[in-house]
């Protein structure tokens, strides 16, 4: 009798550790191998049982094929099989796509069905070849007009992956995945979320970048990159620039909850402060003056924060779940333990599908600015997210 009910216990165990299971995405970006050490980041850096699937961002397109980016990606993605020998189960895609590259290679591969055939064919040989578990499509900004592409453009996809498995039975079907914006502006132009979701495996929700020095070129003010809820001060179009907000709009949208992964950014968005205030709000002059390793004018990388803010002033915005700090003219909001584990928190009691997070290199991937051992923002979502 104790040991049926042991075993009892043990299948209830396994069977909730299966529908629990949630996903912890990660994507790593191909320059952050040029920053100077030790922001220096490559491959050897990744910890292969940090993350349930790391994307690697970005490919390219070239004449309707999805090709290498950097001079060095095929050692890259020889060096990316290499994490699953000590990790199995780890899943790995190939993010196509990104800022740098806009929306026309995407354009030229819609022009017909053809074309676009043309386009998932070059991906499933370019996957296999080079082993990698699915991809991820990065249409950064599609308009209105690309809107049904993109659409076109993951069904497709989709069903070339499912025909590959049928013809070879014993392969696992090819993941896909999309990055979606986390504005509602951007959703309503570009995205159509029901007939996405129906195509892809999960939803990458760009749930970030909500306020930054760009927002307002005449009246520059401070604002977090994330916030995971509504400020009192936000009215009209701002009520929609937090987490809370972009996820109730795509679930109201059709996105079913599953397929959601939550955004969570590892930097933050800095600003110059242009008076004496200093809370959220305040008038800025333009960017925050650029990291020592990450040298971009308006962020700075969680181990650039450790370090600026071991003689900032630290506050945090309690309504919205989120620090900010500044020290002389100086502005950065960004995430900590505190505010990734309460966003962690947040996906799982709505059900999501897990988190991504935008980009491990950002991390304090070293352990060596902020003293807390490696990867301190990953590390708390993990732990977090085994609660
Ligand atoms: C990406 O592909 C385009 C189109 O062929 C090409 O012009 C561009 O140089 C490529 N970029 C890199 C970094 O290889
Ligand atoms: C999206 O879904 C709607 C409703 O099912 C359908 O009418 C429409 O044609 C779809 N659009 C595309 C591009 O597939």
């Amino acid at each position: 009798m104790g040991q049926i009910s042991m075993w009892l216990g043990i299948a209830a165990l396994i069977f909730l550790q299966n529908v629990s299971a949630f996903n912890l995405v990660c994507y790593f970006t191909s320059w952050s191998q040029y920053r100077e050490a030790p922001g220096r980041f490559v491959t050897d850096d990744i910890e292969p049982g940090l993350c349930t699937h790391l994307i690697y961002a970005f490919a390219n397109i070239s004449g309707n094929q999805i090709t290498t980016y950097e001079w060095n990606d095929e050692s890259t993605y020889e060096n990316l099989r290499e994490l699953k020998t000590r990790n199995p189960k780890l899943k790995i895609l190939l993010s196509v796509g990104g800022y740098h590259s806009g929306s026309e290679p995407f354009r030229k591969i819609n022009t017909s069905p053809h074309t676009r055939s043309e386009f998932a064919r070059s991906v499933i040989s370019f996957l296999r070849h080079n082993n990698f578990d699915g991809l991820d499509v990065a249409w950064n900004g599609p308009s209105q007009n690309d809107r049904r592409h993109l659409v076109n453009l993951v069904q497709d996809l989709n069903i070339a992956f499912h025909n590959e498995v049928k013809r070879n039975p014993k392969k696992q079907s090819l993941i896909l995945s999309v990055a979606v914006a986390g504005g509602r502006e951007a959703i309503d132009n570009g995205f159509d979320i029901p007939n996405i979701s129906r195509f892809v495996d999960f939803l990458n929700v760009l749930s970030l970048d909500f306020h930054g020095y760009w927002q307002d070129h005449s009246h520059p003010y401070t604002g977090h990159v994330s916030p995971l809820r509504k400020n009192k001060a936000d009215k009209g179009s701002a009520s929609s620039y937090n987490v809370d907000y972009a996820i109730r709009y795509l679930k109201t949208k059709g996105a079913p909850d599953r397929k959601i992964i939550m955004g969570i950014p590892t930097y933050g968005q800095t600003f110059t402060l242009s008076s004496a205030q200093t809370g959220v709000g305040a008038p800025a002059s333009g960017p925050g003056l650029p990291g020592t390793f990450t040298k971009l004018a308006g962020i700075l990388a969680y181990y650039e924060i450790c370090s600026f803010n071991h003689d900032a002033k630290k506050e945090k915005i309690e309504e919205q779940e989120v620090p900010y700090s500044y020290k002389g003219n100086q502005w950065v909001g960004y995430e900590d333990e505190t505010s990734v584990q309460a966003k962690v928190r947040y996906a799982k009691d709505n059900n999501l599908g897990g988190v991504m997070v935008w980009t491990l290199d950002l991390d304090d991937f070293s352990g060596t600015f902020c003293k807390k051992g490696n990867y301190p923002l990953l590390a708390a979502i993990k732990n977090e997210l085994n609660k």
